[in-house]
């Protein structure tokens, strides 16, 4: 207790029985033990306000001189308590903080607590973006609490306050009493009671800088927040939600087959730090009972990615490892902080489950029942292939330049899929690669790094944004990959991230397979937009020039060498970002028929051709994602059916809709499947290649309320490929959102799964039919 409140709580419990109800009760609530937040007030100035917080947006707080301060005068600026929920509105609580007023504009929106912060879920991530809940400060010169309101006496100084929140049960409802005094003479500036109905103040709790949303930057106030308290038996504790300093950890590992063997390449990500803190990250594994240090590495000071690479790694067993941070703080303490988890052995005996992911659109944040799967399925590898965010994510707008900014709006984005899925990607080695949203853009065709000029960021070649924060996204999502093949950057200095990582028995070819891809102004789509074609008797011949690129010649090559290149393994897997055909015929709503998405890698044709040439000879599965609609395609280049399968996994969180009814729009098709479903066989797809769609998890239009509901009518889920690498087989699962995928029953696939492939179907010899 600070020496203010406990001198209040002291003179008001020697009062109390003279008090009324309301202060009587502001006694009691003062009398409980109110247990300081975070460390503040010796953390060094920094955007990153630890690891008990979730600021919204992150990039408009810093740490300033022992406080949080609000950097903007725009709306409902908060911070989220992540530790602690009010969960029991039979017990009392009570909160504590001091607000100093930094800056005032035309409007003060005031600042103080909202508690009672919920989602339709109220689970505590998911609680952290919704709006809501129950007030509890001073706005422009009046108490406010829930919905009542008073004024304070004329000339009152609100500039430095210190807020007492306390509740306590009070039969169905609760009884809350807000206190203000000023901070520097403890004088009393007002007390304000109200009752509100008990759900009300269950959710998360925060503190607010200009509570009114609407209110613009350059309109508001903005404030300064320190000395945060709480307790109460109301309130729920659970410091293992803490997110950082440490945030999480990525790893892959992978047979070099040479000198250094196994090499274990491993990312610590922490929040955006100071200067004045330190940029050390230790790594150490667990021998014999003990910590051992393997080293310590350095931050990057814009990806905030601390990355080891550890040759000769003893891949035959499993580790515990830790990462360590040791963050100094003003007063010359260190507060210790680590994140553990295992580094799997090799798989060797057995077949290797491979957990494969695409597309988290934030409405279905944070995604609990696909982590709980992968959780309870434990593969031995992970992969997200691309928009592990959206623009949207987390709302508060989008940032494009200068770099600084766009980096840490990104970054507070991305933060969102670790905080969802961390518990997995703790223990499993994981390639994760970046797609368009992940560089804010609705398509990329990046034309080798090329600068966007003026236009769509649908539609236009290049990247739109500067290379210095495509560099972020790509070090964030992959700088933990093995070796990449020829790290040489391509235009901007925009860095490249193609290579392979060879694991139980199988290589993985990893392509960014949009990098060097041209762009749709190259050819007349017919239509207003670029990369649709919406005209059903256009001639899709005239889209497919000659010099149009999709892998790019560097990719070609190394696809090339990779496919040749047996050593070490004996099935291989290509994981890029989006299928080599446009399997979807309907986008963005239920009769948007569209006749092809150059977006799609069936486009250009003639490339989409050389590439699966080339990869024929590897008899890889081609597992990729981004169309947010599952499916399993077996190419055709001469012929049909004479190349390689891709398995397109669900979203997990699918957005924007797409549809494959082919029946429905009269595309002809050959050889329907045995299992006889709607919209599969042998198809030319709308750009005239050769598909043939074995099984597709079409969608239904997603309507529920409830976010999880919502993703599993959209066709949500996630992949398993389970490789055998003494069958030579694939078996390929596709899973819905809201199951359980251990459970057994028939309906948690999407139909036409499962299927088992053998690796030489890879090459056009078939046996499924
Ligand atoms: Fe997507």
């Amino acid at each position: 207790m600070s020496s203010l409140s406990r001198r209040s709580a002291l003179k008001l419990l020697a009062a109390s029985t003279a008090l009324p109800a309301g202060q009587a009760q502001a006694a009691q609530a003062e009398s409980l033990e109110l247990q300081p937040v975070g460390h503040w007030k010796t953390t060094h100035n920094r955007v990153f306000l630890g690891g008990e917080f979730w600021a919204n947006p992150m990039e408009d707080w810093r740490i300033v001189d022992g406080a949080a301060e609000c950097q903007t005068t725009g709306g409902d600026r908060n911070i989220h308590l992540i530790t602690r929920q009010l969960t029991d509105a039979g017990k009392p609580f009570a909160m504590s903080v001091r607000v100093g007023r930094v800056e005032s504009r035309r409007i003060d929106g005031g600042a103080g607590f909202r508690i009672g912060i919920k989602s339709e879920l109220n689970e505590y991530r998911s609680n952290l973006f919704s709006k809501g809940g129950v007030k509890a400060g001073i706005i422009d010169g009046k108490l406010v609490l829930a919905r009542r309101t008073q004024p304070l006496a004329d000339g009152a100084d609100t500039s430095d306050v210190v807020f007492v929140l306390s509740g306590s049960p009070a039969g169905d409802q609760v009884q809350l009493t807000l206190t203000a005094k000023n901070a520097t003479s403890g004088e009393e500036l007002g007390t304000l009671t109200a009752q509100v109905p008990a759900d009300f103040v269950l959710g998360n709790v925060a503190v607010v800088s200009n509570f009114e949303p609407t209110i613009k930057k350059g309109q508001g106030a903005r404030y300064r927040f320190s000395d945060w308290r709480v307790g109460g038996d109301a309130v729920t504790v659970d410091e293992s939600r803490a997110f950082g300093p440490l945030l999480w950890t990525m790893y892959t590992l992978s047979d070099s087959r040479g000198d250094e063997g196994f090499v274990m390449k491993l990312s610590a990500l922490t929040g955006p730090l100071g200067e004045d803190d330190s940029k050390d990250v230790e790594l150490q594994v667990e021998k014999g009972g003990e910590w051992k240090s393997l080293g310590t590495t350095q931050l990057d000071t814009d990806a905030w990615t601390a990355t080891f690479r550890i040759p000769n790694w003893d891949e035959k067993h499993a580790a515990a490892y830790r990462v360590v941070y040791q963050e100094k703080q003003t007063d010359g303490s260190t507060v210790e902080s680590s994140w553990s988890g295992k580094i799997k052995a090799n798989p060797s005996g057995r077949p290797l489950r491979l957990g494969a992911l695409t597309c988290q659109n934030d409405y279905g944040f944070p995604y609990e029942p696909v982590v709980e799967n992968l959780l309870r399925l434990d593969p031995d590898m992970l992969y997200f292939s691309g928009d592990q965010l959206y623009e949207g994510h987390g709302g508060y707008g989008l940032i494009r330049d200068p770099a600084g900014p766009a980096i840490l709006n990104y970054l507070r984005k991305f933060y969102q899929f670790g905080m969802s899925f961390r518990d997995a990607l703790k223990d499993a080695p994981t390639v994760c690669i970046p797609d368009d949203h992940d560089v804010f853009q609705g398509n990329i065709w990046g034309e080798g790094g090329k600068a966007m000029g003026e236009g769509s960021t649908s539609s236009k070649g290049g990247y739109r944004e500067p290379a210095r924060m495509v560099n972020v996204v790509h070090k964030t999502c992959a700088g933990h990959h093995p070796d990449y093949f020829d790290p040489t950057p391509c235009l901007q200095d925009i860095s490249v991230y193609y290579g392979d990582m060879v694991y139980g028995g199988v290589s993985f070819a990893i392509l960014g397979d949009r990098q060097w891809k041209s762009g749709p102004e190259h050819v007349d789509s017919g239509s207003s937009r670029a990369d649709h074609v919406k005209d059903p008797n256009y001639d899709v011949s005239t889209l497919d020039k000659p010099g149009l690129v999709l892998l790019g010649e560097r990719q070609e090559k190394f696809l090339e060498h990779w496919g040749s290149d047996w050593r070490g393994h004996s099935m291989k897997v290509l994981l890029s970002q989006t299928v080599f055909a446009a399997v979807a015929t309907h986008h963005g709503g239920y009769d948007g028929y569209l006749k092809a998405d150059l977006d799609s890698g069936g486009w250009p044709q003639t490339a989409r051709n050389r590439a699966i040439e080339i990869l024929r000879k590897s008899k890889a599965l081609h597992i990729n994602g981004d169309q947010h609609l599952t499916t399993l395609t077996q190419y055709g280049v001469k012929e049909q059916r004479d190349s390689n399968w891709s398995f397109c996994t669900p979203a997990i969180a699918a957005g924007y809709p797409r549809w494959w009814r082919p029946d429905e729009v009269g595309m002809a098709h050959e050889n329907r499947p045995q299992h006889g479903l709607a919209n599969t066989g042998e198809f030319l797809d709308g750009l005239g290649n050769k598909a043939y769609v074995y099984a597709v998890g079409n969608p239904v239009v997603g309507k529920d309320r409830n976010r999880y509901r919502k993703a599993h009518e959209k066709g949500s889920g996630f992949g398993l490929v389970t490789i055998d690498t003494d069958s030579k087989t694939y078996h390929i699962e596709s899973f819905r959102f809201l199951i359980d995928a251990t459970d057994g029953k028939a309906d948690n696939q999407f139909p036409g799964w499962p299927v088992t492939l053998h690796q030489d179907e890879n090459a056009g010899q078939n046996r499924l039919e």
